[in-house]
This record gives C-alpha cells, structure tokens and sequence, in this order.
C-alpha cells in the first residue's frame, strides 16, 4: 500500500464536528471528535473512535455511556476550546455551559444545536484508538435550523 495514497483516500471520508462527552460520577470529561457515525436503525446503534489515551477514553470505559454535542456551522470556536483538556467550573466545561444529561449524566452543552446519550454495547480495543459501539437511549434538538459543521469546512484533518 502507498502511505500517500492511503492518507489522501482515508482523508476523503466526510466528517461532521462534535463534542464527545462522558461523566463517571463527578468526574467529567469532553473531547472534539469527528470520528462518529450511526451505524444501525433498530436498534439505533452509532459508533465512536476514542484515542486510547485520552482521558475521555478513561471515563467512557468507567461509566459505560457518552453523549454526543454536535457543533453547528458558526461554533467552530467552541469546537476548538475541546481540542485539549477538559476543565471544570460550576457548572461550565472548558467554559460553556452543560446540564447532565437525563438518560446518562454525560454532560450535554447548552448552546449546541443537537444532542443524543448513547450506552456502550461492544468495545473494540485494536489500535491507538478504542471504538465503542453504542445504543441511543435519549436524544434532544434546540435549534432544529442550525446547520451542522463540516470538519472539511474548518481546514483541518483528522485521519489518514
Ligand atoms: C480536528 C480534530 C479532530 C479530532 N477527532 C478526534 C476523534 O475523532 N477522536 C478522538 O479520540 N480524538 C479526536 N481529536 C483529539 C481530541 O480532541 C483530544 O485528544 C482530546 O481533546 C483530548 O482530551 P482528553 O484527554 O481530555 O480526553 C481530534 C482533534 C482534532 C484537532
């Protein structure tokens, strides 16, 4: 296989913007992935990859469930407050505003469009990312209008 021509290929996958989120008790956790798809109708199943590492990877693992916050086309600055890590105040994540989540307690940020709490059913560990398989157990929309980010439109990769 050519390196290059993996990367370019893999890079050419589409991919929205969003804020992954877990708690684990009072311990909280958020990261902006674009790695999530759905996966199954019935029941509905979506999948995440989680880099092995990551503290969100931690928490996910301990408390069985996340949310996801998915980000609309003019929050690409909230987005970039997720790619490092996470800090608590009040009632703020990396400076915005959550509620618990009334399925899971993941954190749900309360100035993004979409949300949905999902359970992990399967874990796949291979590789420096970890993919959770999981069923949507509550869903929530706060501005059905609002136009979901596209990572292409950001300018950056992750992939390849
Ligand atoms: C554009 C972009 C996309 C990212 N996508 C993912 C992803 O799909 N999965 C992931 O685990 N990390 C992804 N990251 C990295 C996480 O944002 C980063 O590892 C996370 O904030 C680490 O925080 P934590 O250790 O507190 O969980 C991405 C980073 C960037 C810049």
């Amino acid at each position: 296989m050519d390196p290059q021509q993996k990367k370019v290929a893999l890079r050419a996958i589409n991919y929205g913007l969003h804020v992954l989120t877990s708690a684990d008790g009072d311990e909280l956790s958020a990261a902006g992935v674009n790695w999530v798809s759905q996966m199954s109708f019935e029941p509905p199943l979506v999948a995440v990859g989680v880099k092995a590492d990551s503290h969100t990877n931690e928490v996910i693992g301990r408390s069985g469930s996340f949310a996801v916050n998915v980000l609309s086309d003019d929050q690409l600055d909230i987005g970039k407050a997720f790619f490092r890590s996470t800090t608590v105040e009040g009632d703020t994540l990396n400076g915005h505003r959550f509620e618990p989540g009334p399925s899971t307690g993941s954190p749900l940020l309360v100035e993004l469009p979409y949300w949905f709490e999902a359970r992990v059913t399967d874990t796949v560990t291979r590789g420096d990312h970890t993919v959770y398989v999981a069923e949507v157990v509550d869903a929530g929309v706060r501005d059905e209008s609002a136009t979901p980010l596209l990572l292409r439109s950001t300018g950056m990769n992750y992939g390849g």
